[in-house]
Formats: C-alpha cells, sequence, structure tokens
C-alpha cells in the first residue's frame, strides 16, 4: 500500500552548534506603530501617555509633533540625531480627531522565548534577514553566541533565570560589550536597569566555540523555561518524531551522523544548506 504524505524536511544540528549572532526581535521604539494601543504611531492631534508605574527605556528616531505627553515616573527617552518632540494643540486635518495613544506593554517579553529572537552566522547575513532555523532549544542565545540588540533600537527584556545566564558578547545601541566587568556596570546604570530587568545574572565575556566540530550549546538546562513559552501545532503525520532540543515533535525524518575529529561542522552546515535548505523549510513530497 501506498500513501503520499507531505512532510517538512527538517534538519536538525544538534547537541552540535557553533557560534551565532543572535538578535533580539522586538523594540520599544517611539517610532514603531506596534508598540501604541492604537496600532499607529501617534501624530500631532494626539495626546502620548507612558503609564506612571511602567518602567521602560524609549527609542526614538525621528521628530514628532503631538498634543502633549505624560511621563512614565521611571524612564528614559533616547533621542536620535534629529529626534524630538513639538507640542502643538491640534488641528491638523492629516492626524484624524486626536486620540489617546497609550504606549504598549513590554513587561512579559522573556528571554527564554525562543520566538522572540534570530540567528545568523555572520552580521551581514543578519543585517540582510538570512537567518538560521533553530530547535528551539537554540534560538535563544548559548554561551558560545554574540547577542544583539538592533542598534537603533531600545528595548526591555526580562532576564529572570535562576542561575547566571553566559554569552559571549552583548551589543546595545551599537556597543559591543565583551568583558563582564564592563557590562556589569552598564547593567546596574539607568538605561541597562530599564532594558534588563528580573533577577538573573546574565554574563558576557564567554570564549565562543573554537572546536570545528561544532559546541554543545548547553541551554538544556533551560529547557522547561524556554519550552513554556512555546505551543506545538498539532500534527499530521502518523509518527511524529521529536529532535533533541526542540519543544515540539515535528513531521520529517531526522539523520544521525557520525564523524571524526577533522570534522568541519560550518561547512557541513553550508552543505547541506545548499542541498536542501536554500528555503529554510522546504515542502517535500515522500512516500511511504
Ligand atoms: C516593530 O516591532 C515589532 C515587534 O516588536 C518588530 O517585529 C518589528 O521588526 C519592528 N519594526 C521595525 C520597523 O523595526
Amino acid at each position: 500500500m501506498s500513501r503520499r504524505h507531505n512532510v517538512l524536511l527538517f534538519l536538525c544540528f544538534l547537541p552540535f552548534a557553533n557560534a551565532l549572532y543572535k538578535q533580539w526581535i522586538p523594540d520599544t521604539n517611539f517610532d514603531n506603530a506596534t508598540n501604541w494601543d492604537k496600532g499607529s504611531v501617534p501624530c500631532s492631534n494626539d495626546q502620548v501617555v507612558f503609564s506612571a508605574q511602567r518602567k521602560v527605556s524609549v527609542y526614538v528616531e525621528t521628530a514628532h509633533t503631538i498634543t502633549g505627553m505624560s511621563l512614565p515616573v521611571d524612564g528614559e527617552l533616547i533621542l536620535a540625531s534629529g529626534a524630538g518632540f513639538t507640542v502643538r494643540e491640534g488641528g491638523d486635518p492629516g492626524c484624524g480627531s486626536g486620540v489617546t495613544a497609550n504606549f504598549k506593554d513590554s513587561e512579559s517579553l522573556k528571554w527564554f522565548d525562543p520566538s522572540l529572537w534570530v540567528a545568523a552566522t555572520t552580521i551581514d547575513d543578519l543585517h540582510s534577514g538570512t537567518y538560521q532555523f533553530s530547535v528551539h532549544e537554540e534560538s535563544v542565545p548559548c554561551q558560545y553566541d554574540d547577542v544583539v540588540f538592533r542598534e537603533t533600537t531600545s528595548f526591555r527584556v526580562d532576564v529572570s533565570s535562576g542561575h547566571d545566564v553566559p554569552v559571549k558578547s552583548v551589543s546595545v545601541l551599537g556597543k559591543k560589550f565583551t568583558s563582564s566587568s564592563e557590562f556589569s556596570q552598564y547593567l546596574s546604570s539607568n538605561s541597562g536597569k530599564l532594558q534588563f530587568h528580573g533577577s538573573s545574572s546574565l554574563k558576557v565575556g564567554g570564549s565562543g566555540c573554537n572546536d570545528i566540530t561544532g559546541c554543545i550549546c548547553e541551554n538544556s538546562g533551560n529547557r522547561d523555561k524556554i519550552c513554556s513559552n512555546v505551543k506545538c501545532d498539532s500534527l499530521e503525520c502518523k509518527k511524529p518524531l521529536h529532535p533533541v532540543g526542540h519543544c515540539c515533535d515535528i513531521c520529517g525524518a531526522i539523520v544521525n551522523v557520525q564523524f571524526s575529529s577533522n570534522f568541519n561542522f560550518e561547512s557541513y552546515r553550508q552543505r547541506l544548506q545548499h542541498l536542501f535548505l536554500t528555503v529554510v523549510q522546504r515542502k517535500v513530497e515522500l512516500s511511504s
């Protein structure tokens, strides 16, 4: 009997990984429409409200005209060159009747949520949006990774964890921290406290992965925290598989590879990518 199934070709490299750049997706930018409860950036007839008790660091990219602004008790506005606010009493026909625009809450965004990160092998790939697919545990930064918060953004991330969270480096507003003392100084600064909250010791200064056969990410200790942020899709295949390091079962095939000490993880990864994954996940038809 022959049946045809659609499956997703899903190549996973665990437990081996090379060092990656991991970039945090959300931002707390004034100019990002998704940060406002009305779904658009406030314009000149609008009243801008940051709730009083909400701690937030907001990056402002451009010049804005508004009707008024309520500021939080503890917060900051980071102004890019040329950015700023002019206050004018309404009357702009292009801005509707004027609303109260509330800045949304970013309190609940968690470091350990794999959907809030993208990964790339080089900075250029990160900038061009050529991202790597990873299993859930590896989507969250590992000890060998360079963590990037986009240059012209601010953010707020909950780094709560019962233990140390080691990474290689952290870049914030274009400044790259590779020394643990310098970074802990930043964490205790005003901006640092507004951007990183929760009880954890985020530590930079890791060595990066220097083994050409790949390194073990070791995020498995955070598995429960990571997977608690993931909702798995229901699957249509008869015998789902569970890739190591992934929170969900998948339909597909797992290939096990044995290798020796001169195996080069990165060139193998590139070859697979070239052969199968020009589009990260491509639907293939298998018959069984
Ligand atoms: C706005 O924020 C959303 C969600 O945080 C993010 O995905 C998107 O990239 C941001 N947009 C811009 C233009 O940066």
